[in-house]
């Protein structure tokens, strides 16, 4: 999850995140480049003194200049389409959760267990523990196995909401009557925080999600457990 003044992205708990991290970073150093280079040519327009009574064109200035962006934007367009199609390949998931966004709560299915299904409510404030998030933690956590090909269907029961974790680099929309589909794969134990992200009406900063990472054997515990 985010700490305070955390200004970049968080750190990655999936192979996914961390392409999208080296392509931040990818684009993010072309843009300082851009910016520097126009930056330093409009500051020195301060100090030109117009002394070439006949400079109206120069062909090859203004070819280089058309050019040269276009071939610095594809540096940028082909690992980005790379990246939208890597994000969208599926690999033979090995569980299936569903995701319903409601207003104001998540309810998650899994549907390969007997449909194990609960609803998932941010705990108020008032009732949380010491050790709780604010606005961040839940009463009913999901819970998903490490070192897994895990598949996310997303839909929802009234607006559209968004079924967003940063860790993991996966932000979908929830919308009503149609089925979402994504996938992650979850490197490392632990809590993977996130939120709503598509703005679904008074309450939508209280619906957040949490992910309990464990290895596989405490999942099929967990799933044996909760199973009908
Ligand atoms: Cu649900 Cu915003």
């Amino acid at each position: 999850m985010s700490t305070w003044a955390n200004l970049g992205l968080q750190d990655s708990a999936s192979p996914l995140m961390e392409q999208l991290i080296f392509f931040h970073d990818h684009a993010l150093l072309i843009l300082v480049m851009i910016t520097v280079l126009v930056g330093y040519l409009m500051f020195m327009l301060f100090f030109n003194s117009y002394i070439n009574r006949f400079l109206l064109h120069g062909q090859l200035i203004e070819m280089i200049w058309t050019i040269l962006p276009a071939i610095i934007l594809l540096f940028i367009a082909l690992p980005s389409l790379r990246l939208l199609y890597l994000l969208d390949e599926i690999n033979e998931p090995s569980v299936t959760l569903k995701s319903i966004g409601h207003q104001w709560y998540w309810s998650y299915e899994y549907s390969d267990f007997n449909n194990v299904e609960f609803d998932s409510y941010m705990i108020p404030t008032n009732e949380l523990e010491n050790d709780g998030f604010r606005l961040l933690d839940v009463d009913n956590r999901i819970v998903l196995p490490m070192n897994s090909q895990i598949r996310i269907l997303v839909t929802a029961a009234d607006v559209i909401h968004s079924w967003t974790i940063p860790a993991l680099g996966v932000k979908v929309d929830g919308t009503p009557g149609r089925l979402n589909q994504t996938n992650f794969f979850i490197n490392r134990p632990g809590l993977f925080y996130g939120q709503c992200s598509e703005i679904c009406g008074a309450n939508h900063s209280f619906m957040p999600i949490v992910i309990e990472s464990v290895p596989v054997n405490n999942f099929i515990k967990w799933i044996s457990n909760n199973v009908n």
